[in-house]
């Protein structure tokens, strides 16, 4: 979060105050760091620099085509989930030759669309995809490339809402399901195996999961070439888990360490799909106190900014760091941890403006004594923060502004309440 730092007491975003920026845009906004994004991808490159690899950002965390469009720079190409996130890559000029298309539930339209554009490859993700997916491409005249997308059967340990690697999941084949389907493959011209992908889950901040995983996928890869399919893409997915709170997230060192003697002797280039890694820290939600409010022993700090703009911690209970722009001492660097503030303080719920009791940013939560009209910051919400955003009670969408040095830009303008309006016939 090193481009999020106070100075004598006041956030900047890299070379900016924030209160600066807000002046221009209002609140709420969405405001993000551009180095971070850079430097984040780049963690990940240099993590597997020794190996033939392409990181393939994950449009779902933040699919703005201002960032889009700053990742393919970097070389980066894309995993998406829906024939719109391809239609934003492409649109951000993102290389259809270094997209994948996951995505449990793919519609005909998606998959034709998909392939005219000549994406990298699909991510089957059930068995009875293939059927669709051959036929399409055979009335298309192409053959389609493939990774079976394998469950592992893992528990990656993080919330049961982003678990994706275990059985029970709605998420990929299972392995024995998996070998039938590559058993089955040779009869359908339409299709060619050519990867094997898995992703386990968000957030998860250990190497062990990805480890065990990794180890059943990679003898997959054996069964599948011993069928005779040409595969050459490992895609381990992304979950690369970020500091919320605490620093207790394994570093990207740390992960391609242990994985790259699972990954590496297959031969294969590696592909990842993180999202929240580069994105997450990258990005601050800002909002605006309206009113303090005290009810029984509680205390509410109602900001202008709701679950509608940041769902995470309704949807996950998820911890978002919440200090004001302006603190009361003259805080020097990262925003604090909560245990650790001894300035003054208030213990309160910070809330938005939905009528629904789950809008909350924080409950119970030590942050200075603030007033109406004050600036909040809202911290690591660069992913899942915007991109999971919607309309309800009829607020617009906030703004979002990209820094860079001292510079910033305002990338997606704040909905107008002509806009809530605009496709209703
Ligand atoms: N690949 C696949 C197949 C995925 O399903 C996901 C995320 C990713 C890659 C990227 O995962 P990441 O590196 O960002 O962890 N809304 C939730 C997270 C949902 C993740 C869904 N899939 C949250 O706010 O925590």
């Amino acid at each position: 979060m090193h481009d999020f730092l106070y100075r004598d007491g006041k956030l900047f975003c890299e070379e900016i105050p924030v209160d600066r920026i807000l002046d221009a845009v209002g609140t709420p906004a969405y405001v993000y760091s551009a180095r971070t994004i850079v430097e984040h991808c780049r963690k990940i490159r240099e993590a597997y620099a020794g190996i033939e690899h392409l990181v393939c950002y994950s449009v779902k965390a933040n699919s703005s085509r201002a960032i889009l469009r700053m990742l393919r720079d970097e070389g980066a190409g894309f995993d998406v989930v829906s024939g719109g996130e391809l239609y934003r890559v492409l649109q951000a000029g993102g290389d259809p030759r270094k997209t994948i298309y996951a995505g449990v539930g793919k519609t005909a339209e998606e998959i034709r669309y998909a392939l005219d554009q000549n994406i990298l490859m699909f991510n089957l993700e059930n068995p009875g995809e293939l059927e669709v997916i051959d036929r399409i491409a055979r009335d298309a005249d192409k053959v389609a490339d493939l990774a079976i997308r394998v469950n592992p059967d893992v528990d990656p340990k993080t919330h049961r809402y982003i678990t994706t690697g275990k059985r029970e999941t709605k998420f990929g084949i299972d392995l024995d399901q998996a070998e039938a389907v590559a058993r089955r493959l040779s009869g359908y011209p339409g299709v060619r195996l050519i990867g094997v992908h898995m992703h386990i889950g968000s957030q998860i901040t250990t190497v062990e999961p990805y480890v065990r995983a990794a180890e059943k996928v990679t003898a997959f890869i054996g069964l599948c070439r011993g069928l005779g399919h040409p595969v050459t893409q490992l895609n381990i997915g992304g979950g690369f888990g970020i500091f919320y709170k605490d620093k207790s997230a394994r570093t990207m060192q740390d992960f391609s360490q242990a994985l790259l003697p699972v990954v590496r002797p297959t031969g294969c280039r590696l592909l990842m799909e993180p999202g929240r890694f580069i994105v997450g820290n990258a990005g601050v939600l800002l909002t605006q106190v309206l009113f303090l409010k005290e009810s029984g022993d509680r205390a509410f700090v109602i900001c202008d900014a709701g679950m509608n703009d940041l769902i995470r911690p309704a949807l996950y209970e998820a911890y978002h760091k919440i200090w004001p722009i302006q603190m009361p001492l003259k805080v020097q660097g990262e925003p604090p941890d909560e245990e650790s503030w001894t300035g003054p303080s208030l213990l309160a719920d910070v809330v938005g403006p939905i009528c629904e009791s789950g809008d909350f940013f924080a409950r119970d939560r030590r942050i200075p004594p603030v007033q109406r009209g004050d600036r909040l910051a809202v911290f690591s919400a660069g992913a899942y923060g915007y991109a999971m955003s919607s309309n309800y009670n009829s607020h617009p969408r906030p703004a979002e502004v990209l820094v860079r040095g001292d510079q910033f830009a305002l990338i997606t303008a704040r909905e107008s309440y002509a806009d809530l309006v605009r496709n209703e016939r």
